[in-house]
């Protein structure tokens, strides 16, 4: 399985760490193109240790910038990563105003970097709520990232997969008021653009850590046909070796949608 992921490269799996020894080295058979991720546990892993639900959310902000590395370096073509949920408002609001700064100051202080590391940046959800200087910092990342040629990490803000799917209905609603379009155009192909992940492939395989068995309305129409990967792991202990075997589990899956598989 090694061989068949990382060309029988099994010690060159990448920590994310070790910038300077860092080479791609995956070859496209076998591998996810879509990953997405429901970084879930930052509390839990915090309350494990003693500490405060912030420090968990620090910790997931360190973890989520070695893993975009890693996934880079594995040669995946998009990274979907769930930071907020239209439902987390929810949460009291001090936890709300500390997880929206440190967005705002993780983007900040890590967009140089991502964007020397040729990372194209997109943020996915509704685009309300959110302070002026926050969503400036937003469209300024996209749109200083968006000729990048490397991993696309779309970065799920404010984001529900139903909420998204209505916005989408809307908007062809509209246009086929306006006779821009004739109802039955809307297909699967003109739908999808119409989400917010518009010309991204369709998610291969959807990751939640810590544990709970439910896909919390993230990206629920592309996630269609995804092979789904829960691990216990808190997201701030997710590391490089575990997204390495993530994708070791689904190259050895038989993907069928709804067909029959090559043996039968
Ligand atoms: C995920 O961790 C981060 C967000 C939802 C913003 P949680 O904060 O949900 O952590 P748990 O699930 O309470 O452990
Ligand atoms: C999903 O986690 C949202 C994010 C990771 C941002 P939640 O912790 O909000 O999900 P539930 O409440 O357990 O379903
Ligand atoms: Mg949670």
């Amino acid at each position: 399985m090694w061989r068949k992921i990382f060309g029988g490269k099994e010690a060159s799996v990448p920590t994310g760490d070790d910038l300077p020894s860092r080479s791609p080295v995956l070859c496209g058979d076998g591998l996810p193109r879509h990953i997405a991720v429901v970084m879930d546990g930052n509390g839990r892993w915090a309350q494990a240790q003693g500490r405060s639900r912030s420090a968990g959310h620090e910790a997931g902000a360190r973890t989520l910038k070695r893993i975009v590395r890693a996934a880079s370096d594995m040669g995946i073509e998009v990274l979907t990563v769930y930071a907020f949920s239209t439902e987390n408002w929810k949460r009291p609001q001090l936890e709300v105003d500390f997880l929206l700064n440190l967005f705002d100051s993780f983007l900040q202080k890590e967009i140089d970097e991502m964007h020397a590391e040729h990372v194209r940046i997109r943020f996915i959800g509704r685009r309300d709520r959110f302070t002026d200087r926050f969503l400036r910092r937003m469209t300024d990342a996209e749109v200083r990232t968006a000729e990048n040629t490397g991993i696309r990490l779309n970065v799920a803000v404010n984001y529900g997969g139903q909420d998204e799917i209505l916005r989408a209905v809307q908007t062809l609603a509209a246009r086929a008021a306006a006779g821009e379009i004739a109802p039955p155009e809307i297909d699967e192909a003109l739908f999808s653009r119409t989400l917010d992940t518009a010309d991204d492939p369709p998610v291969d395989l959807f990751i939640r850590t810590s544990g709970d068995l439910r896909l919390s309305n993230f990206l629920l129409w592309q996630s269609a046909y995804a092979e789904l990967y829960f691990t216990e792991t808190h997201w701030p202990d997710f590391t490089a070796e575990e997204l390495a075997r993530a994708i070791t589990d689904f190259a050895g899956r038989s993907r069928r949608f709804g067909g029959l598989s090559e043996e039968d």
